[in-house]
């Protein structure tokens, strides 16, 4: 395993989730120090068992909604580490799978608060420390959803659309002063939230994993694993020249 992060200091927001888990293991086998943000009373001893022995591991409680939370973890990043070099922007929630005539308005604020809201206050308050050190790479989570419409999820495609636009924002603003900002789009990811997602779709989610693993061309759904390695490439110097832009990992079902 080449060790292209070494020395880089990762901070990773769902880091106790599917997709944060796979991707803080991978950076850290790749050598950085991995800084873990996910909700106040996480449990973080799967995290701690996920990675590499020798990994340097800053563990920060923050509701992502939450700024005083927020500019606490990045206070914490720079007094623990000295500094931010990869920011993986990803917690995120999938609301209830609803039609919009019933989707409640309480769900979809909440939905938009995570997903939006977070993403906005992490760029808030990463982006100083980044401009300050003239560099950095910024990787939010957005997902297919943040590409075309899927029944049932107003809030989740809305917040994800706005995670593209905020990116796009984001990476203009930065480009000239040396950050980076991107974001990746994942397709159905084997995962709690696909399990939930497909559960909310028909009340039966192996029914709904079959009928979606069949309308991806790769006839699968992808793993968390796979999306790291997009992850950890865009947190590359590796990826220089790659900014504002939206990658996706679907296995081909948005080509389709
Ligand atoms: N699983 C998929 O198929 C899939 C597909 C496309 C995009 N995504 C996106 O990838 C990201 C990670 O998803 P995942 O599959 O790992 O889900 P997950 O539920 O396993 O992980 C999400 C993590 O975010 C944390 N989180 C939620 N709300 C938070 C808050 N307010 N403050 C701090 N932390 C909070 C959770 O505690 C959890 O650990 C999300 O943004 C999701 O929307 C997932």
């Amino acid at each position: 395993m080449t060790r292209v992060l070494e020395g880089k200091v990762a901070v990773i927001t769902g880091a106790a989730g599917a997709i944060g888990m796979a991707t803080s293991r991978l950076m850290a086998e790749r050598g950085a120090t991995i800084v873990a943000v996910d909700i106040p009373g996480t449990d973080w001893s799967k995290l701690k068992a996920a990675l590499p022995k020798d990994t340097r591991l800053v563990t920060a409680e923050a509701d992502v909604t939450d700024e005083p939370s927020v500019k606490a973890y990045v206070e914490k990043a720079k007094a623990e580490c000295g500094r931010i070099d990869i920011f993986f922007n990803n917690a995120g929630i999938e609301g209830p799978v609803q039609p919009i005539e019933s989707y409640p308005l309480e769900a979809f604020m909440q939905v938009l608060g995570v997903n939006v809201a977070g993403v906005f206050l992490g760029l808030k308050h990463v982006l100083p420390v980044m401009y300050a050190q003239g560099a950095g790479s910024i990787i939010n989570t957005s997902s297919v959803a943040g590409l075309t419409g899927a029944t049932g999820m107003a809030g989740y495609c809305t917040s994800k659309h706005a995670v593209v636009g905020i990116t796009r924002v984001a990476a203009i603003e930065a480009a000239a002063k040396g950050v980076r900002v991107n974001c990746v789009n994942p397709g159905p990811i084997e995962s709690r939230m696909m399990q939930s997602i497909n559960t909310g779709q028909s009340g039966d989610p192996k029914l709904s994993h079959d009928l979606i693993s069949n309308a991806v061309p790769a006839k699968r759904y992808g793993t968390p694993e796979e999306v790291a390695g997009l992850v950890a490439f865009l947190a590359s110097d590796d990826a220089t020249y790659c900014n504002g832009g939206f990658y996706t990992v679907d296995g081909a079902l948005t080509a389709a």
